[in-house]
């Protein structure tokens, strides 16, 4: 297959075609406000088995399922008043529900292997909505990267990374919010904080009180089965918190005073366009000529505790 039909824009033909092959059980790339998706029919166990192996994923990371409407995830998991509440100011948008799932819900086993939770999300993007209505099952999609690298949010990244492995990239343009989803588990008595993304600490605060959040990072016990430290890396070392950039190094900065900068986050210091063009940045000087790449200090609030969160992931040592 060529390189222009593997990526095709979001057409009713082209639509209706990657429905079927998720209905077939192939793997369909496609856009959601956060990053790309590689998504699968998340009943059928061969079509969510081949995201562990397109990915080279670690077989007890769960997946997200994303649907397309309040009922459909009620039929899959347990709606507790917080979530409801949640779901009602979130969804469609960037938060994924961690819940406990149904018994009989129709999900491979793959999804949240030794796990009685499911995760759950409707995602904003209007592609990904038809997509799931037209597929007509839950689509289990991680972002579409090899397993620890940086997470696409454009169609060229996904196909740089997992061309060969998908069967069609739907390509809705960059991804606006750029981080992925915030994950909450409402598995417990305490609303828990797994992962912060698009939907910021504050905002889950306002909607149901206290949130808990785990500050320290335990290598050996991450909250969630896939929170690894080393994670979001590019090729190059990452350095963080850098005033100035040293020698060799790609300087990525964030504000109107950068000096040395190469690219800059958000010239503005707007936390939004930083999320946005984190990734894509991160990609961009991921190249031979620099040593690493330094970082300008980020601040801590709103979308900036997820920026931070991924920025302090690629610079983890690495684990390969
Ligand atoms: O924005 C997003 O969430 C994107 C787009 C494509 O929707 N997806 C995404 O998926 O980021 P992924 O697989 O890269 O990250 C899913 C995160 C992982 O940290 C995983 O461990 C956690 O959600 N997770 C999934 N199911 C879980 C469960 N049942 N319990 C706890 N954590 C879970
Ligand atoms: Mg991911």
């Amino acid at each position: 297959m060529t390189a222009r039909q593997l990526i095709a824009r979001p057409t009713r033909h082209t639509l209706r075609q990657a429905a079927r092959l998720l209905r077939q059980g192939r793997l369909v790339a496609f856009p959601t406000e956060t990053v790309y998706g590689l998504g699968a029919n998340a009943a059928a166990d061969r079509a969510v088995a081949a995201i562990y192996a397109a990915k080279r994923r670690p077989r007890r990371n769960p997946l997200i399922v994303h649907v397309a409407t309040l009922a459909a995830a009620r039929r899959l998991a347990w709606f507790d008043s917080r979530a409801e509440r949640l779901a009602r100011m979130f969804w469609p948008g960037p938060l994924t529900l961690v819940l406990k799932r149904r018994a009989g819900a129709r999900l491979s086993r793959h999804i949240s292997p030794g796990l009685h939770s499911v995760a759950l999300r409707i995602p904003a993007d209007p592609i990904a909505l038809a997509l799931i209505c037209r597929s007509r099952c839950a689509v289990a999609a991680p972002s579409a990267n090899p397993s620890g690298r940086v997470s696409p949010t454009r169609a060229q990244h996904v196909r740089q990374s997992l061309g060969g492995r998908v069967s069609l990239i739907i390509d809705g343009g960059p991804c606006p919010v750029g981080l992925e989803s915030t994950v909450i588990d409402l598995t417990g008595k305490r609303a828990r904080l797994l992962r912060p993304g698009g939907v910021p600490l504050e905002a889950l605060h306002y909607a149901i009180g206290q949130v808990a959040v785990d500050e320290s990072e335990d290598e050996a016990r991450p909250a969630s089965p896939g929170r690894l430290l080393s994670h979001y890396a590019p090729a190059r070392p990452v350095r963080t918190n850098a005033e100035r950039p040293h020698a060799g190094e790609a300087y990525l900065g964030f504000g109107p005073t950068a000096k040395g900068a190469i690219l800059n986050l958000s010239p503005r210091a707007d936390l939004g366009e930083a999320a946005a063009n984190l990734f894509a940045m991160l990609r961009a000087l991921d190249r031979p000529e620099f040593t690493a790449i330094a970082v300008a200090p980020i601040p801590r609030h709103g979308l900036g505790r997820a920026i931070n969160d991924r920025l302090k992931r690629a610079a983890a040592p690495r684990r390969s």
